[in-house]
């Protein structure tokens, strides 16, 4: 016997009622319409595999049961209804009777499944918007949901936030990866040292700066967002880069077309090399080809290998590639700040361009621990931290 109540929509978010106006059955479909002209197509076999209460949807996991092999063909409505609280009742020809939550309708019929739906809405920003990122206080992120959501928020809309006031110690990064999801591992390992004192085992090992760039785009997917956590710092010089890469995708389309063509559309090898390791990715500069998907800068020029394009598409190739390093690096984009002991920043490593001014190593020490975090992990964080909040009211009501 049941304990709890079934399960009313195949996912774990609550949604008030909100009745249609009208159903309409078009024998392979349903039209569901508000009184405020929302309306909603609802096909037959997505209705079909939509039936909660263990028919079509699994009730302990909420997902569908139903393999596309066995598809009723044709599936066809009986008759369409509302019921007392609103739920839209279908009937199909087998003689199957299911109800269909009006709010979860109407989330769909608003778009709010939707990948990008329930994450904060980008901000582009210069550096005139801001000198130093969005900071919150390290500890209450720790330890606290609704500080943990603020400063997720900010790094999704801003591509970066930091972190201040945390403890020095190693072991913080898998501590706050552990608040949010699952770390990426790479050939650099699941956490990593950046550091002027260690025998270099890359540029960012050494005291040279560092100029606008994106962390392996040798990779297929380049690691969504990376940490960087300052546990020691006594060295002059070394200040934090950053630039929001769509402010200078922006620049490029409006005001240099013909680059941001050369960017968008000409393909380099990057390569990370080493004794163990030989990883390879092909592709532009400037990766926005997939309408809807996230922009992924390939930008770092110790790990940029080869022009992957005929001789003659060169010329232009390095140089739209000079306007787009120059502008990255440029007053108008970038933002230079110190990096304290105990600052954290998280910044979306396929949006920012980050870096560091040349370091003054005389004397001191400067200790980074570094760590990436895929979009996914930190997405659905965020719609976690957000689903029992009622923020959302759906209409009409
Ligand atoms: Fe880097």
């Amino acid at each position: 016997m049941q304990d709890v109540p079934l399960a009313r929509t195949p996912d774990f978010y609550s949604y008030p009622d909100c009745p249609p106006s009208e159903v309409v059955d078009s024998r392979d479909r349903v039209v569901v319409r508000w009184s405020d002209g929302v309306s909603l197509d609802a096909y037959g076999l997505w209705l079909f595999e939509n039936q909660m209460g263990n028919v079509t949807v699994e009730e302990r996991t909420r997902e569908s049961m139903i393999d596309p092999a066995d598809f009723p063909d044709p599936i066809l409505i009986a008759s369409v209804s509302l019921a007392a609280n609103g739920d839209v009742v279908v009937v199909f020809d087998n003689g199957r009777i299911s109800a269909y939550h009006s709010g979860w309708l109407r989330h769909v019929a608003e778009g709010q499944h939707r990948p990008p739906a329930l994450l904060p809405e980008l901000e582009v920003w210069t550096a005139d918007r801001f000198r130093e990122p969005q900071t919150h206080h390290g500890p209450e992120v720790l330890a606290d949901d609704d500080a943990m959501l603020a400063f997720l928020s900010d790094v999704t809309r801003f591509g970066l936030a930091r972190l201040e006031g945390l403890a020095t110690t190693k072991e913080l990064l898998a501590d706050l990866g552990g608040r949010i999801g699952a770390l990426r591992d790479t050939n650099f390992g699941v956490t990593w040292p950046v550091s002027v004192d260690l025998k270099p085992t890359s540029t960012a090992n050494t005291s040279l700066p560092l100029p606008p760039h994106s962390d392996l785009p040798t990779r297929e997917t380049p690691p969504g967002f990376q940490l960087l956590h300052c546990l020691v710092n006594t060295c002059g010089g070394g200040l934090s880069t950053m630039a929001d890469g769509y402010a200078v995708v922006q620049y490029l389309q409006d005001h240099e077309p013909e680059h941001y063509e050369a960017l968008t559309t000409l393909n380099w090898v990057f390569f990370n090399r080493s004794p163990q390791h030989d990883h390879r990715w092909s592709g532009p500069i400037i990766d926005a080809t997939t309408p809807g998907a996230p922009l992924t800068l390939r930008a770092f020029h110790p790990v940029r290998g080869f022009p992957d394009m005929p001789i003659a598409d060169q010329p232009r190739a390095y140089a739209a590639l000079r306007a787009f390093s120059q502008l990255g690096g440029s007053d108008a984009f970038q933002i230079r700040y110190p990096f304290r002991p105990g600052d954290l920043v998280m910044f979306d490593n396929r949006r920012i361009l980050h870096g560091r001014t040349a370091i003054d190593a005389n004397g001191g020490r400067r200790e980074l621990h570094g760590t990436y975090i895929d979009h996914d992990e930190v997405y659905s964080r965020l719609r976690v931290l957000t689903r029992h909040r009622p923020t959302r009211t759906l209409g009409p009501n």
